[in-house]
């Protein structure tokens, strides 16, 4: 028996499901789904097969025959769920599972209404990155087993269901409406994706279309109308894109992370409609990871640096070529300043194992172990490849990597002997054990520097004129607030929001630095909005700092938590957890 993968029961001596096909009734009243799941074997089997659950209600399981097959639910353990074992009789082909999955499945967010744009329809999402899927489908819920599904969504008429796949059909039947898909590639199971709401879409471009609540669409189809731009910047860089269609889709605002690669269908948060086309590069890295990623992919969490630390390198040469070389330098600067401070805060707190690039996660949630460090060391690691062999040839190696390795998923050591037997002696002369096992960054680390940095860095921290502030970009005002020391007099934080109005900025890293730094400054002014946009954006990246500033101080603490017990009704599972985590280790520090 072998279990090869931290995060799943599903054994390499077991049958391999090759596909699925899945239907799935969803219903908003109970917050549930009510499902059938067919799991197609690579080949006729007998014997054991170990499925990941969590939290689903097993009504029945019968082979291709009808017959009842034997299985047993386990009881559910930290991290994994409840391990699902079936007893296939010899010759099976194929098994369907019968449940019903739980009102707080992990990977779902069901909103009320009163959570959406519109205000009037219910809406329903899933995020199954990176151990979710189990908690919709009984699945090998590990990306070495890659799988082809067909799916039925029974949704209400009203609503419509997107899913990240290939679009078959929708059928009226009274009050409802079934929609049907396919997903001819081979996908890891976290990348199974759908959601219902009130949906309206605009075109892009000859394979895009955003998606999008009524009222959000048009704004949405403004911030992200240079897509197809970007899908041709990918491909000259990384070959054919290998998913047909590059549509978009923006989540209402409680979405966790800023996107999420769902194949054929990106998931974005709302915060990135700031109406200055200035987050347009989180789209350039969702766009990346349909080469590194759902094309190749790690083969568990503890080769994550593998899927993100490539896709962030792409995401720099998609932006360099549109945007050009300075954008993409103070870009890449920005990325080896974040990770010095993620390194810094992992080393210090004792973490220094999650500064590895190859990280041991057996008895870690991967949502716990997620950091900023397998994306901005992966991508410091294939600079310092780069470095050594040039940009001609390290863009010939990343394709040919791309080709060999094409809807597969590796571990660590793959890749390495892939370079090694591409690059003989470049590893050796990277120190690469260094970098894979060993814990910060080696000495020998590629500088990055970019002017705009250095411009920024040297201004002085009083209140700029209005023309200074007039001339910064969003990126620029966000690099400087940062910076600025703390805590600021309340005369120095009520001169800068009268002058520049940071604390109603429309783009969100702003607001949110300067809403950190007046937090951190005791000015009172602020907290009002704090309050707002904690009850009203689930996306993680701002939900961490603007939690960690009020936990910083003793007299922010209460407020925190009280805050936190007051909206987290709204928020996704995800978030929910890891801010809880938070608040109750802050308290516990004291
Ligand atoms: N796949 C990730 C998001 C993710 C990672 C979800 C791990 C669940 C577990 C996505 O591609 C991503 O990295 N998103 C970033 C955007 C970005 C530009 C780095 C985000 O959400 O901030
Ligand atoms: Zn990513």
């Amino acid at each position: 028996m072998a279990r090869l993968d931290p995060h799943s029961y599903a054994d390499d001596t077991h049958p391999r499901v090759a596909s699925l096909d899945w239907e799935a009734g969803v219903d908003f009243s109970s917050r549930t789904l009510e499902a059938v799941a067919t799991l197609e074997l690579a080949a006729p089997a007998g014997g054991p097969l170990d499925l990941d659950t969590r939290d689903l209600a097993i009504a029945s399981v019968t082979d291709d025959r009808g017959r009842a097959v034997p299985f047993t639910l386990h009881p559910a353990e930290p991290i994994f769920g409840a391990r699902l074992s079936i007893e296939l009789p010899e010759g099976t082909r194929s098994v369907a599972v019968r449940y019903r999955t739980a009102p707080d499945a992990s990977a779902l967010q069901w909103l009320e209404p009163a959570q959406t744009a519109g205000g009037k329809e219910p809406y329903l999402f899933s995020q199954c990155q990176a151990i979710h899927a189990r908690s919709i489908v009984p699945v090998q819920d590990s990306p070495r087993n890659r799988i082809t599904f067909t799916a039925r969504l029974t949704v209400p008429k009203a609503l419509r269901g997107l899913m990240a796949a290939a679009f078959d059909g929708r059928e009226e039947q009274g009050d409802v409406a079934v929609e049907s898909w396919h997903m001819p590639q081979p996908i890891p199971p976290y990348l199974l994706a759908f959601a219902v709401g009130d949906l309206a879409s605009r075109e892009l471009g000859p394979r895009s279309r955003v998606w999008a609540e009524p009222s959000v669409v048009d704004k949405a189809a403004w911030e992200f109308a240079d897509v197809d731009q970007m899908i041709t910047a990918g491909e000259a860089l990384y070959g054919a894109y290998a998913w047909d269609r590059f549509d978009i889709l923006v989540m209402p605002p409680s979405f966790p992370y800023g996107g999420m690669e769902n194949p054929r269908l990106t998931f974005v948060t709302p915060t990135l409609l700031a109406g200055d086309r200035s987050q347009v590069r989180v789209i350039a890295h969702e766009l990346a990871h349909a080469w590194s990623g759902n094309l190749v992919t790690n083969a568990d969490a503890e080769h994550f640096w593998l899927n993100e630390g490539w896709t962030r390198y792409a995401e720099l040469r998609i932006v360099e070529a549109l945007e050009g070389e300075g954008d993409a330098a103070l870009m890449a600067a920005i990325c080896r300043r974040d990770l010095d401070e993620a390194v810094a805060r992992f080393l210090e707190s004792g973490q220094g194992g999650l500064t590895r690039l190859r990280t041991h996660l057996w008895g870690i949630d991967p949502d716990e172990a997620f950091s900023t460090v397998p994306y901005e060391k992966g991508n410091l690691f294939l600079h310092a490849i780069e470095g050594q062999i040039g940009r001609t040839r390290f863009d010939a190696f990343a394709k040919k990597y791309l080709d060999t390795f094409r809807f597969g998923s590796i571990t660590t050591d793959q890749f390495l002997a892939f370079v090694e037997g591409e690059l003989p002696g470049v590893l050796a002369t990277i120190d690469a054990p260094v970098w894979i096992d060993g814990e910060g960054i080696p000495a020998s680390a590629p500088t990055i520097r970019a002017d705009r940095l250095d411009a920024v860095n040297a201004m002085p921290f009083d209140v700029p004129s209005v023309e200074t502030g007039k001339a910064l970009t969003s990126t620029e005002w966000n690099l400087w607030l940062e910076r600025v020391p703390r805590p600021q007099a309340p005369t120095w934080c009520a001169a800068i929001d009268d002058r520049f109005a940071l604390t109603t900025s429309g783009n969100m890293e702003v607001k949110v630095s300067w809403l950190r730094l007046a937090l951190a400054s005791g000015y009172d002014a602020v907290v009002p909005e704090v309050e707002r946009v904690l009850g009203s954006v689930g996306r993680m990246k701002y939900l961490n700092p603007l939690y960690g500033a009020l936990l910083a101080k003793k007299e922010t603490q209460g407020l925190a938590k009280a805050i936190f017990e007051r909206v987290q009704a709204g928020y996704h599972p995800i978030a929910k957890q890891v801010m809880r985590g938070r608040i109750e280790k802050a308290f516990a520090a004291g």
